[in-house]
């Protein structure tokens, strides 16, 4: 059995590999190389994590799983303030083709205002909520000049008709319980369950970005799940985001990561 330990003053890391045929390249040098980095960082992103931790805020200390489809909601229950930084950065990323863009998942239409700041040739809207949908036919009476197309209903219903973008923006919630396991229990980043869609409306070169639930680096599995879909990732990472001690959205750091991703 191959074993390898690292220790350090506050944890020891010990990999056991019981099938001798798990990871077997040519030689033992290079068997040595892949096993010592993988391990290594894992230990690193220990240290890490154990100084990013001591920047978290407790959070209200239960997750939204009630059914939110229809819900008629306020402003901070669509969309707590801390996040509009991001939604900044998003939408400057999503726009800069300033060419036809799709949005998943209107809320408060606070991003919504951002591209069409930023200025772009058309803007196509997916949202769900009836209610929303109301704010929408409010909101766009102060953009009587430009030209909308509200899809009316969930994105896995309205996207198969749909063409090719410059740019998408995905920002949804999972909508109740069932989501909530599926898209975010199992997954690494929440959006992961819509790269290949994204990808799909997408025109090559046009790009991708969402909201990456990653503190301060993209995992390793995060990138290769992009990689799948998209030739080119970029990030930058959002600092002094001012999150609230009793957050109610299950993210507790200052900081996040935003990823563009080309197609
Ligand atoms: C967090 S809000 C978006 C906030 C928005 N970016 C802003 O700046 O105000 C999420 C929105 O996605 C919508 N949504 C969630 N799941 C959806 C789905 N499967 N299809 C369409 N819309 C969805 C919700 O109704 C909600 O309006």
């Amino acid at each position: 059995m191959t074993k390898r330990i690292k220790r350090l003053r506050q944890v020891e890391v010990t990999m056991q590999i019981k099938d001798e045929a798990f990871i077997r390249p040519p030689t033992e040098q290079q068997r040595s190389w892949l096993l010592n980095s993988a391990l290594g960082e894992f230990v690193y992103d220990l240290q890490m994590l154990d100084e990013l931790a001591k920047r978290f805020v407790p959070g209200a200390g239960h997750l939204r799983t009630e059914d939110r489809t229809q819900a008629v909601l306020t402003d901070e229950e669509i969309m707590e303030d801390w996040q509009i930084p991001l939604m900044q950065e998003m939408a400057i990323a999503v726009a800069q083709s300033h060419g036809d863009i799709l949005e998943i998942g209107f809320g408060r239409g606070v991003s919504s205002a951002m591209i069409q700041d930023e200025g772009v040739r058309s803007h196509t809207i997916v949202e769900c909520n009836d209610s929303i949908i109301e704010r929408f036919n409010q909101w766009r009476k102060d953009y009587t000049d430009r030209e909308f197309t509200m899809m009316h209903g969930l994105w896995q219903d309205t996207l198969p008709s749909l063409g090719q973008f410059d740019g998408v923006f995905f920002h949804t919630y999972p909508l109740n319980e069932d989501d909530l396991l599926q898209q975010i229990g199992k997954s690494v980043t929440f959006a992961d369950h819509f790269f290949a869609h994204a990808a799909a409306h997408l025109k090559e070169g046009g790009v991708f970005t969402y909201l990456s639930n990653e503190i301060d680096s993209l995992s390793r599995t995060h990138q290769r799940l992009l990689f799948e879909h998209f030739s080119r990732i970029d990030m930058q990472v959002v600092k002094e985001l001012k999150v609230p001690e009793d957050v109610k959205d299950a993210w507790w750091s200052d900081s996040m990561v935003v990823v563009v991703a080309t197609k």
